[in-house]
């Protein structure tokens, strides 16, 4: 299985997901703005992986201050998790770790700081494994919903890539493939930073899960011809009433797949699942910097002067969402009492 990031010693080694598939090499993160940094840059992305990547950052940060008094410990740590929640906005998944982190700050800080340095490790180790074991329980939950044979066209890299292993997307994708249904994937190939031509489809390679890429203006076609099933996507955030929050694009994709009657699947952990902003309106979309638009990889090809907008993520309402698969179980046309009663379940 692809190892998006490893816990080395004193330091965690992320896959540099920014020169992939041309070059396989590693970045070594050892405290907290050394990870935030490789956050921002996108060495690491996708918004389980960013979460996990961020509760790392937190705890390594707490090792380097293990023998600290109280109160310095305490200010390193709020200024740890200032720089990691501010290192990308969009996906709520590293709000949430860093939050969960701080829990377990606060429980163990009675016993010591050395102690409670060690506790946050273990649980940045917990939600690591944890992350795995979700993904491939939601995978069995949504590979139910690809019929054998079907055709998935996905956006963005929701894999193994995105998130400790396995995937959310392509997850669901494995466990069909699993399951011994036949699955060919049309990738797409996610403008402005290629996550589906550099990463999605590099992924799928690996595995021999059949995959074909097409451009982002392709879709359109392939569906008015029939040639697409399902399409299944990953998210940065669900907001209550169902809104989804995903690379952008993926708006674009549902508005055809809803044109043309193919069931449009999210699947996302439930801490993903942000009850406390009520519609999509409300989420901090990122914009990115507009050398990801003017060129790629040093070649440029837009003009010089030329104005560029460049936001990461756009909104897709939860009129146009079929389902959202999660670790603890489906949400069909998913609205607000809906979300509600999977954040219940349990
Ligand atoms: O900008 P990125 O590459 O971090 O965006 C990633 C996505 O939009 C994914 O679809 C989303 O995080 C879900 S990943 C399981």
């Amino acid at each position: 299985m692809i190892e998006t990031l490893i816990l080395k010693g004193d330091a965690v080694e992320l896959i540099d997901q920014r020169i992939l598939p041309l070059a396989f090499e590693t970045v070594r993160c050892s405290n907290a703005d050394e990870m935030a940094q490789a956050i921002r840059d996108m060495v690491v992305r996708g918004a389980p992986a960013i979460g996990v990547a961020a509760a790392y950052g937190y705890a390594l940060e707490a090792q380097l201050h293990s023998t600290a008094s109280t109160p310095s410990f305490l200010s390193a740590m709020e200024v740890a998790a200032e720089c990691l929640l501010n290192s990308r906005p969009t996906a709520v998944n590293l709000a949430w770790a860093v939050k969960r982190m701080q829990a377990v700050q606060a429980q163990h800080l009675p016993v010591g700081i050395a102690a409670c340095a060690q506790a946050l490790l273990s649980e940045a180790i917990s939600l690591h494994q944890q992350d795995i074991r979700i993904n491939q329980t939601m995978g069995q939950h949504g590979a139910a919903l690809l019929p054998d044979g079907a055709r998935v066209l996905t956006h963005c890299n929701a894999g193994a890539l995105a998130t400790a292993g396995y995937g959310t997307a392509l997850g669901v994708i494995r466990a069909a493939v699993e399951s011994g249904k036949r699955i060919a994937v049309f990738a797409d190939e996610t403008r402005p930073f290629l996550q589906g031509a550099r990463l999605t489809a590099w992924e799928l390679m690996q595995d021999r899960i059949p995959v074909t890429l097409i451009t982002d203006n392709m879709s359109g076609y392939l569906m008015a011809r029939g040639e697409i099933d399902a399409v299944v996507v990953g998210t940065d955030r669900v907001t209550a009433n169902g809104d989804v929050v995903n690379k952008i694009g993926t708006y674009m994709v549902a508005v055809l797949a809803q044109r043309h009657n193919i069931p449009f699947y999210v699947a996302c952990p439930v801490s993903t699942l942000d009850l406390n902003t009520p519609t999509g309106a409300e989420v901090p979309i990122e914009e990115r910097s507009a050398q990801e638009v003017l060129g790629f990889a040093g070649v440029r090809w837009a003009p010089e002067g030329v104005a560029v907008r460049n936001p990461a993520f756009d909104v897709t309402p939860a009129a146009l969402v079929t389902a959202i698969i999660t670790e603890r179980g489906i949400v069909h046309q998913p609205d607000r009492a809906g979300i509600a009663r999977l954040m219940q379940s349990l």
